[in-house]
Order: C-alpha cells, then sequence, then structure tokens
C-alpha cells in the first residue's frame, strides 16, 4: 500500500480562478483537487482515513457578493473540523462574515494592481518578502473586520485588512490573487499557508504520481489484460505508457490509422509504442475502408458522424482479437472531470476522439490520468519517456484532415493537404514559435482559382493557413505570424506542393469563427 496522499481542497465558489489555484497548490507539489461549495465537514472528515485525507482547505474567490441572497456558503461545521483554511478575494470575506468578522458593501472595490504592504510576518509572510509587494485585487466588497481572534498582518491602500491570520485557529484570509501571475510574491504566500500553516511536506512529484498510478493500476487490473486504443495524442500516449508501465504485456494497444492523419503520423506511433517503449500494438491500416465510407460525403456533420462511427467499428473489429480484455484504458483528464456534468452548451459540432468509445463496450475503464491537468500529463510522458513529438504534440481532432478538407474527402487531396500541413508545421518549428502556438495548420477548400506559373496558366486548388493562440481552446485568437514566415510558408507550398497555387491566411478569432473549418 502506498503512503496516504495529502490532499488539499479548493472549495469553488464559482471563480474562474478555482482551477489555477488548483495548479498553484500542485506546482508546490502538493496534490489538490477541486471540490464543490456544497461539500459537507463530514464529507471531508471522511476522507480522514481514507487514501488522499484533507490536510488544508483553500476557498476560491467567487463572483458574488456575501451580502447577496443566496450567495454561494459552506457547512459551518467545516470550520469546527481543526484543518487550515485560506480563504482568497470572496473566500476570504465568507470566513470572515462567518467567523465573527465584518464585510462592507462599501462601493470602494479594487480592480487589477494595487500596491500591497505587509505589517507583521505571521505564516503567510516572511522577512525575505518585500515590505511593499504588487497584488492583484478584483472585489467590490471590503472586510472591515476580521475573523474574531485574526490579526491583520497586510493591508492596501482601499483594504485596511487586505490580508488575515489567525495562527492558533488556522484561519487565514487575503482579499488579492496569491494564484494569478501579476501577484509576483503570491507563490510564496501559497506556500507558507501549505508548508508552515498546514505542515505539509513538498511530496507531490512527477516520480511520485507514476509510482501511486503504478500501483493504483496493478490493484484495480489484476492479473487481467487490457487494451488501450492510441490516437498518437499525448493523453492516450501517456496513459498508454504509464499502463505499461504496471502492467506490462498485459496491456495491448489498438492503432486505428483511419489514413486521414497528419504526414508520417501512423509510423511515429508504430516507431514510438512498439519499437521504443516495447508495447504490443496492433496496428490497423484502415485507410481505405475510411476514403470509401467518405466518398462522396461534403456536408461536415454527415462526414463526422462517418468518421467516428466507422472508427468504433474498426476498433471492435479490431480488438476482437483480444476478446479476454476486461479492460479499456483511457485518457481522460481533470478538466473533463470537473467539467463533465456542468457541460449544457449548445452542441457547435459533435467531437469525436478515441476517448469517447460508446459505454457499451463492456469494458471496464482505467483512467490513470484523472485527477492531472495537461501540463502535468506532459511531464508525466516525458518522465516516462515518450519522446518531445508525442508530448508536445499539438491538439488534433479526432475525425483528422477528415475535417480539414472541405468538401469530398479523397486520397489525392489528403496527400497534398499533408504535404502543405507538413511545411506549415516544419517552419513554425523552426522559426521556434512551436510552443507558443496552440495549434498550426493548412486547410483545403473545394475551390479553385487562376494562377500563373512559368507563364503558364494554372487552375489550382488554395491553401489556407490557420494558426491559433489559446488557453483551452474554448476561445482563440489568430496568431500574429511574422510577414517573413508566412512567406516562406507560402512560397514553399506553391513551389512543393503540385496542384496548390494560392496560399491565404485565416484571421478570424473564435469565437465567432471555430479552430477548425469544420
Ligand atoms: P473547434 O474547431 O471546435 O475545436 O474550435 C476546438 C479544439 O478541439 C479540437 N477538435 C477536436 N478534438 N475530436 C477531438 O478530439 C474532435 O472531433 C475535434 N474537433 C475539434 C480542435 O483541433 C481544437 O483544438
Amino acid at each position: 500500500m502506498s503512503e496516504p496522499l495529502d490532499t488539499v481542497l479548493v472549495v469553488d465558489f464559482g471563480a474562474q480562478y478555482a482551477q489555477l489555484i488548483a495548479r498553484r497548490v500542485r506546482e508546490a507539489h502538493i496534490y489538490s483537487e477541486i471540490v464543490p461549495h456544497s461539500i459537507t465537514a463530514a464529507e471531508i472528515a471522511a476522507r480522514a482515513t481514507g487514501s488522499a485525507p484533507v490536510r488544508g482547505i483553500v476557498f476560491s474567490g467567487g463572483p458574488a457578493s456575501v451580502h447577496v441572497e443566496g450567495a454561494p456558503s459552506i457547512d459551518p461545521a467545516v470550520y469546527e473540523l481543526g484543518i487550515p483554511i485560506l480563504g482568497i478575494c470572496y473566500g476570504a470575506q465568507l470566513l470572515a462574515r462567518d467567523l465573527g468578522g465584518e464585510v462592507a458593501a462599501t462601493g470602494r472595490g479594487e480592480y487589477g494592481r494595487t500596491e500591497l504592504t505587509v505589517g507583521t510576518n505571521e505564516v503567510l509572510f516572511s522577512a525575505a518578502q518585500p515590505r511593499t509587494q504588487p497584488v492583484w485585487m478584483s472585489h467590490f466588497d471590503t472586510i472591515t473586520v476580521p475573523p474574531a481572534g485574526a490579526v491583520v498582518t497586510a493591508s492596501t491602500p482601499d483594504t485596511p485588512a487586505a490580508a488575515y491570520e489567525d495562527r492558533a485557529a488556522g484561519r487565514y484570509g487575503v482579499q488579492f490573487h496569491p494564484e494569478v501571475v501579476h501577484t509576483p510574491h503570491g507563490q510564496e504566500v501559497l506556500e507558507h499557508f501549505l508548508y508552515d500553516a498546514c505542515s505539509l511536506a513538498p511530496t507531490w512529484t512527477m516520480a511520485s504520481i507514476i509510482d501511486t498510478q503504478v500501483e493504483l493500476i496493478r490493484a484495480q487490473v489484476g492479473s487481467a489484460r487490457a487494451i488501450c486504443g492510441l490516437s498518437g495524442g499525448v493523453d492516450s500516449a501517456v496513459a498508454a505508457a504509464l499502463v505499461h508501465r504496471a502492467i506490462g504485456s498485459q496491456l495491448t494497444c489498438v492503432f486505428v490509422d483511419t489514413g486521414l492523419m497528419r504526414q508520417g503520423e501512423g509510423e511515429q506511433v508504430v516507431e514510438t509504442f512498439q519499437r521504443h517503449q516495447g508495447i504490443e500494438l496492433i496496428h490497423v491500416r484502415a485507410g481505405e475502408r475510411f476514403f470509401e465510407r467518405l466518398a462522396g460525403i461534403t456536408e461536415p456533420e454527415a462526414k463526422r458522424k462517418a468518421i467516428g462511427e466507422l472508427f468504433i467499428r474498426v476498433f471492435e473489429d479490431s480488438s476482437g482479437g483480444i476478446e479476454d480484455a476486461q479492460f479499456l484504458v483511457q485518457g481522460t483528464l481533470y478538466p473533463d472531470v470537473i467539467e463533465s456534468g456542468t457541460k449544457d452548451a449548445a452542441k457547435i459540432k459533435s467531437h469525436h476522439n478515441v476517448g469517447g468509445l460508446p459505454d457499451d463496450m463492456q469494458f471496464k475503464l482505467v483512467e490513470p490520468l484523472r485527477a492531472l491537468f495537461k501540463d502535468e500529463v506532459r511531464k508525466v510522458g516525458t518522465e516516462l519517456g515518450l519522446p518531445d513529438e508525442i508530448v508536445w504534440r499539438q491538439p488534433f481532432p479526432g475525425p483528422g484532415l477528415g475535417v480539414r478538407i472541405i468538401g469530398e474527402v479523397t486520397p489525392d487531396k489528403v496527400e497534398m493537404l499533408q504535404h502543405a500541413d507538413a511545411i506549415v508545421r516544419e517552419e513554425v518549428k523552426a522559426a521556434g514559435l512551436e510552443r507558443e502556438i496552440w495549434q498550426a495548420f493548412a486547410v483545403l477548400p473545394d475551390i479553385r482559382s487562376v494562377g500563373v506559373m512559368g507563364d503558364e496558366r494554372t487552375y489550382g486548388h488554395p491553401i489556407i493557413i490557420r494558426a491559433v493562440t489559446s488557453e483551452d481552446a474554448m476561445t482563440a485568437d489568430w496568431a500574429r505570424l511574422p510577414y517573413d514566415l508566412l512567406e516562406r510558408m507560402s512560397s514553399r507550398i506553391i513551389n512543393e506542393v503540385p496542384g496548390i497555387n494560392r496560399v491565404a491566411y485565416d484571421i478570424t478569432s473564435k469565437p465567432p469563427g471555430t479552430i477548425e473549418w469544420e
């Protein structure tokens, strides 16, 4: 049995910052989880004897005012658990209001950068920190009286109780946001809370994550067999490598090559997993089946559906060879776990990925990345020896190049697009912009235009370059690529890819556009 995993809960009061707080705690090498504010003291206490006991609690900020009817609150018995609590922004106001302090609707909020003056060093601030430091604020109510027993340890011109602390009772509050980059000493404040107030040690490292998961996977799977669908993407790759480390040859990976992958991608998956990692791999070359199925289909949703359905069929056919597998490995990440159930957004596109395999496939799921954010998954991948090309691979849609070819998908068009796309990516990489850009790729529309090459009239296809910056793909902006880079891409595509005689750059953000064209 592994040691219990000391955990800090981040109670979400509706802030867009809860995830960021959880990540900052993890950057301090302490495991954290986000929980809704409806969590009860009994639920927290029940974890004391489990595998992830709660050693600290952070209340996030939130958009509400504590004075508003129905404002989010917390089970008051949480204050009696004896677990140190740090309130941030709204969280600090809630603590103050619940524990004998006062919060006033002064109408004198602070937004943005403010100068914080540290008064006394209790726990959150130490002598190593400057007495005045910039912090980032976003609040309209103000704490005028800290909770009973707490001392004010820092202030700003508009907020006399910008930080308060009660070391004996384990209650701390900061009106500013220590988790954002605009608060340069914020991480130190958080670390003082974690290491000093909660007495936690920074033991949650990539190596410890791998060890823990390996143990859990072994316990879950036992001597049974597992299969994993590989897409070439980072999530399924890291999940497979992790499960392979745990159960070795009990794992078989299935790689369905739809023929709609990017140039060289199929070979890279085989090279990495079969040859390098020594994982048993069933490589299904299904390109022909996909092209047959896609013949004559031009409508984007019909295309997506056709690709998604055939993918599942091919996967089922090929995994039929390993009928005794009881477990299916999936690369589900923590943001998917947090968001599932709360998502009721309108359907813009039906997404398909390997993770979208239907539930009725009769497998039990192994999801070793369920607790991790994307950047943590990348670190685990590197630690497991996966190459940068996989660990830092751009997001790529499940339907592949099928949604980047407008109109009917044919082998010729795929070849043309693969070639142009490889040039786009090569040039972005050569310019050193690969990690700054969320995605950079080529799109092949089904139009043609007239051009002239070597005194000859041409009537060829254009290629559209799409490059975007983004944090999470929910919104995106078109990347301001340097003109000389665009020029190199354009001239190489026209000279090297037969059939292309024009290159355009897509300057649409999301919204109103989407990242992919279909
Ligand atoms: P859109 O085009 O909706 O894409 O702005 C947002 C992000 O999702 C990726 N994408 C997909 N990923 N299956 C996937 O796994 C899909 O069907 C799919 N469609 C789009 C897209 O590349 C972008 O990063």
